[in-house]
Parts: structure tokens; sequence; C-alpha cells
């Protein structure tokens, strides 16, 4: 994915567009430009490499253009390289491009357009857009005034596959055309001035007050007006939204990385995920959701769908639906779900969890289930997300923007949400003990101040990554809750360290895993589950049995061990201690990076969300 920003307005365009690149960089990060109309003339300014690299361009602080569109690219099409790099402009520099996602036909319109006379500079999808817009701008037989709007309008149409574009012409200085399918885009109103971005954070600095435009819809942005068009060029109004999001959230607060202040923020975004959804002496209460206990009595299988980190998070949520509601529940990486054929009926819930809500897989899995007649509920942290708007029903976590690729409070905030989720179906269905749902009630409510015991545990865990960060292999083990645990914490480690790991179940060890294990390896063990604590501590015995180094978190008094480190969190109900035993991995990771000199926030190949397949 790539993130896109533009601005038209009475300020210099550059620098708000540059600082709308920045906070959008963890959407793809291995090339920026932009282009602004000077002069009547549009001027690009693009190369690889990060936007600090662009934003070093000589030239690019005398542009004093009041309009102008911009990019970050994560590459699918070509690699990083100044040609490859956004904005696209046609052959004739009349029209410029920036664009999110994948033109799946580009190589048919670059057929039509070479035989046209056209010529292209790049390997990019992209660049048959701005050509395109030429040829009906200068071919076609416009069907309304707007001719610019037409000509775009007419090029969108032979388009396949998924986009956000932003699109200016010189010849017309006044205005941006925007248009999104399947790709983010929201525009921000400003005062005598509007902004448009692939994510809020980039312009939230300038406004609350947010368009979120849907798919096959087109915006022309002028200074003081937003005017939106459907798919035939029809004119309608559209419900303005207020953010409530601090500025400040989108910024690093003194912390030295985005991903440490999001391990940090943990006990207030977890407050504010539970929200007023669960009080003691209360039944849980989702408005977002109307299901009867008739509905939820008849569900013969829950499917919880989802990628990466948000897929941990619903190993997590299986748990709580089954032990709670008795029902069967099955958690499915959602790239091989969507082609598996899965067995789905009307009778069927589909849980869908993205963070960012754009991840192509997990929508196109939603997609499926709805067309074989199954209920869709997603949870996403993103407010208008593709997924939310996809879904039957939709719950928010609330956990505020995560900005660092590799995500952390949206995982315990996904967690958290999962178990009030199946609190809340359990009170409907009558299927636990109210003594049982009060108890993990108050363990939901402690948890805040629990997160920030566990994070006294900073400096530990800094030491102990400054004694294994030059390791080449280490294995997470863990049993029931804390396997799930043990697969995250191992992506985490991998996705910023670039340190092989690989999780196992303890049980499993012996049946292959501990041939790995060799004098001073380093192993990881997370022991919460006081019901499995004796067969957890038997498999960690093995692998020091084998020379294996051993650092355990538990919650549990481990007297008598031999194991060379432990971290003690606190004690919770277990069906949510994976949001306190996955902190110290989190921090463990964090620290392991940077002792290794890494980029933290924007690990090498990784976006924050895949919006290709
Ligand atoms: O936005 P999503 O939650 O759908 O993203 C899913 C995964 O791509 C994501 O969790 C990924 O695994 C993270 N980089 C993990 O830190």
């Amino acid at each position: 994915m790539c993130g896109i920003v533009g601005y038209i307005g009475d300020k210099k365009a550059t620098p708000i567009l540059i600082n709308g690149l920045s906070c959008l960089e963890y959407r793809g990060y291995d090339s920026a430009g932009i282009a602004v109309i000077e002069n009547n003339e549009i001027c690009v300014m693009k190369d690889k490499g990060r936007v600090a690299n662009l934003k070093s361009l000589s030239g690019i602080d005398e542009l004093t253009s009041t309009i102008g569109i911009a990019h970050t690219r994560w590459a699918t099409h070509g690699k990083p390289s100044q040609e490859n790099s956004h904005p696209h402009m046609d052959n004739s520099n009349q029209f410029a491009v920036v664009h999110n996602g994948i033109i799946e036909n580009y190589n048919e319109l670059r057929n039509f357009l070479t035989q046209k006379g056209y010529f292209f500079l790049s390997q990019t999808d992209t660049e048959v857009i701005p050509n395109l817009i030429h040829y009906y701008y200068t071919n076609g037989v416009p069907t309304i005034e707007d001719r610019f709007l037409w000509a775009v309008k007419t090029a969108v149409d032979d388009l396949r596959g998924s986009y956000a574009i932003e699109v200016v012409c010189k010849l017309y200085p006044d205005k941006l055309i925007v248009v999104r399918k399947d790709s983010p885009l929201v525009i921000g109103k400003g005062s005598y001035e509007n902004f448009v971005a692939s994510d809020i954070p980039a312009i939230l600095p300038y406004t609350k007050n947010f368009y979120l435009l849907d798919d096959c819809e087109y915006a022309v942005i002028s200074n003081d007006s937003i005017q939106f068009y459907d798919s035939s060029l029809t004119t309608h109004d559209k419900p303005i939204k207020n953010i409530k999001w601090d500025a400040n959230a989108t910024e690093k607060n003194g912390f030295e990385d985005y991903m440490l202040k999001e391990i940090y923020e943990q006990p207030n975004s977890i407050r504010e995920t539970v929200g007023t959804r669960l009080k003691l002496d209360e039944k849980c209460s989702f408005d977002e959701l109307s299901f009867t206990k008739e509905y939820l009595s008849n569900i013969n299988k829950i499917y919880i769908v989802a990628c990466g980190t948000a897929m941990h998070a619903g190993l997590v949520g299986k748990n709580a639906l089954e032990s709670l509601c008795r029902i069967p529940t099955e958690v499915d990486i959602a790239s091989e779900f969507r082609y598996r054929n899965p067995i789905i009926d009307e009778k069927t819930l589909c849980i869908y969890i993205s963070q960012s809500g754009e991840t192509a897989d997990t929508i196109a899995a939603l997609k499926l289930s709805k067309k074989k007649g199954a209920k869709t509920l997603a949870i996403s942290n993103v407010l208008g997300s593709s997924i939310t708007r996809e879904a039957d029903y939709t719950i928010y976590t609330h956990a505020g923007p995560e900005i660092a690729v590799a995500s952390t409070k949206a995982y315990t905030s996904q967690v958290v949400l999962l178990v009030m989720i199946a609190m809340y179906f359990a009170e409907v269905l009558e299927s636990s003990s109210k003594d049982t749902i009060n108890k993990l009630k108050t363990s939901i409510l402690e948890l805040p101040s629990k997160i920030e015991t566990v994070l006294k545990e900073n400096d530990k865990i800094k030491e102990l990554a400054k004694k294994i960060y030059k390791e080449h292999d280490i294995y997470f083990l863990g049993r029931g809750t804390d396997y799930p645990v043990a697969m995250e914490g191992s992506l985490k480690l991998k996705e910023i360290s670039y340190i092989h790991s690989e999780a196992y179940a303890a049980g499993e060890l012996k049946h292959g895993p501990i041939a790995l294990i060799e004098n001073n390896i380093t192993v990881i063990g997370i022991l919460t589950d006081p019901n499995l604590m004796e067969k957890s501590i038997s498999n960690l015995q093995e692998v020091v049995a084998r020379g294996a180094k051993t650092f355990v978190i538990t919650n549990q008094k481990i007297t008598d061990s031999n194991f060379d480190c432990m971290i003690n969190i606190p004690t919770i109900d277990s069906l949510i201690s994976p949001i306190l035993s996955i902190i110290p991995l989190q921090l463990l990771a964090y620290y392991i990076s940077k002792n290794k000199g890494l980029d933290v926030d924007k690990p090498r190949n990784l976006a924050k969300s895949v919006t290709v397949e």
C-alpha cells in the first residue's frame, strides 16, 4: 500500500504535503514525491528513499504553490527508483496523478495508449492513468460542462483493480479531483482550505472535520468547496464526521519511537476499548449488535478470520468464546480461508478482525462469507475503513491511531474486545454463571493498572535484550492461552529485529522441534495458566537439560527453577492473561531491535496494512 496526501488552500502546500507524508510513512517508505502547480506549470519533485530525503531535495523549499498532491510508496510494479516514484504525469505534462492500489489491467491500457502514440517512463501501473486522462481530455466529447472531471471519470471507468487517486491539471490550478475504489481516502474540511489523505492522522493537525469517500465516489475540491459525485457524475451531499482524536495522538510525545509510545499507551487504549461497554453488575452492552438469544443459540459455528497479529488476537478470542459460550469457534488466516471453500451457511457467524480495516485478504474473505449467507461482524480500529463498510455489524476498538508497523496496542484492544463479545454472548445465552462473568468483568476493569505494573519491568527487559540481541534463532513456547502469546511474541520479534524465530505449543516440542534445541539456544517460555503450569515447566526443563538458555514470563511463584531469567507479571483471569503477558514480549522485541540499530517503526519490506494479496 502507499500513502497519499493533497492540499488546496491559501497556504504553501509543500510543508503540509510533506508533514502529511511523514505521518503516512507507515503505509510505505521506499520513495516519495509531490506535484504542485507553480507558475501555471506542474512541478514534480520525487525520488526513491524516505520522505526525509524528499524534504532535502534542492529547490523544494522555494515552492510557493497552494495546491498539490503527494505520495509515499510501497513498491508493487517496478522497483523503488526516481522514475517509478509518484506523482506520474501524462506525456504533455498537463496532468499529475498519485495512486494507492493496483491497476490490474494496466498492461492492456498501456498497449492501447502505446498504439495511440503515448510513451511510458516508468514500470508502474499508475502511469497509464494520467495518460488515459489526457487521451480522453483531448479526444473525448464531454457530456458535462466540467471537461476535467469528465476526462478523469472516463479514464477511471477503464480501470480494473483498486485505487485511491488524486489528480491535478495545470489548466485548472484551482481544483483537485479525487476518486477511490477499495483503497482508503478521506477529505478534511478546513476554513478556506481543504485536505486529502489516505488516513486521518496525516491531516489531523489541521482539521477534525472529515468526509469519508465511498467506493466509486468522486470529489472535486477547491479552496472553499467540496463537491461530491457518484459514478455517473450526479452530485450529492454527504454528512461530515467530527473526529474526537487529539492532534497529539499522532505525535511521538517524547518517546523515541511510535512503537514504544504505543506500548506505553496500552493502559489507556484498553480503557477506551472497554469504555462504557462493561460495568460491574450490569450486562455488557454493545449497541452495535442486536443478537437475540434465538439467533445466538442457532449459531452452528463461529469463524474468526484475520491476518498476522489480528489473527493471534482471534486465537485468544476463540478460547473465550468456546469457554464462555460453548460455541465451536475456528480461527483462520484470511488468505487461506478465502481459497479453501469453507463450510459456511446462514447459521455461521464470521468475525473479521483488522486494525486498518484495509487488509485485502480479510476483506475478500468477508465478502465470500456474506455471499454464502453468514452474518459478518467486523472489528476494526479505523473509522469508516473498507471492512466496516462491507460487514453487517462493526465494533470499533477505539485504540487510537497506531502508527508503528508492528501492532501492539491494537492487538491488546482486539483481545479485550473479543473477550467482552464472548461475555456479551454468554449473558444473552445464559451459558456461563453470573459469578464467572462477574469475576471476568472485575479482571478486565483491573487491566489498565496491571498493565502499568508490567510496564515497570521495562528496565529488566531492556537488560535482557542486551544479552540476547545477537542471537540468530529464538524460540517461544506456551500452552493453552499462552500459545497465541508465544506466536505473537515471535512475530513481533521477527518483524522488527529480523531474528529467526518460531513459536511452538509446548506440548508439541517432543514431536519434532526439540531437535532444534542445542547448547546456548534461547528459549522464551510463557507460563501463566495455573492449570497447565506443571506441564509447561516440565517442557522448559527439557530444553534446559539440552543446554538452552531459558527466559520465562510468568504470573506464578516458581521456586527451585534453573531458568536464566524470570519476568513476573500480575495474576489475572487466564482468559485475558495474554493481554499482560504479551507486553514484556513487545518490549523485548522493541529493545532487541534498538540494540541492533534498526528502524523499529518501519521495518524492512513491511507496510502497516497489506492492501494487495
Ligand atoms: O490491519 P490488519 O490488522 O488487518 O493487519 C493484519 C496484519 O498485516 C498485521 O497485524 C501485521 O501482522 C502486523 N505488522 C503485525 O505487527
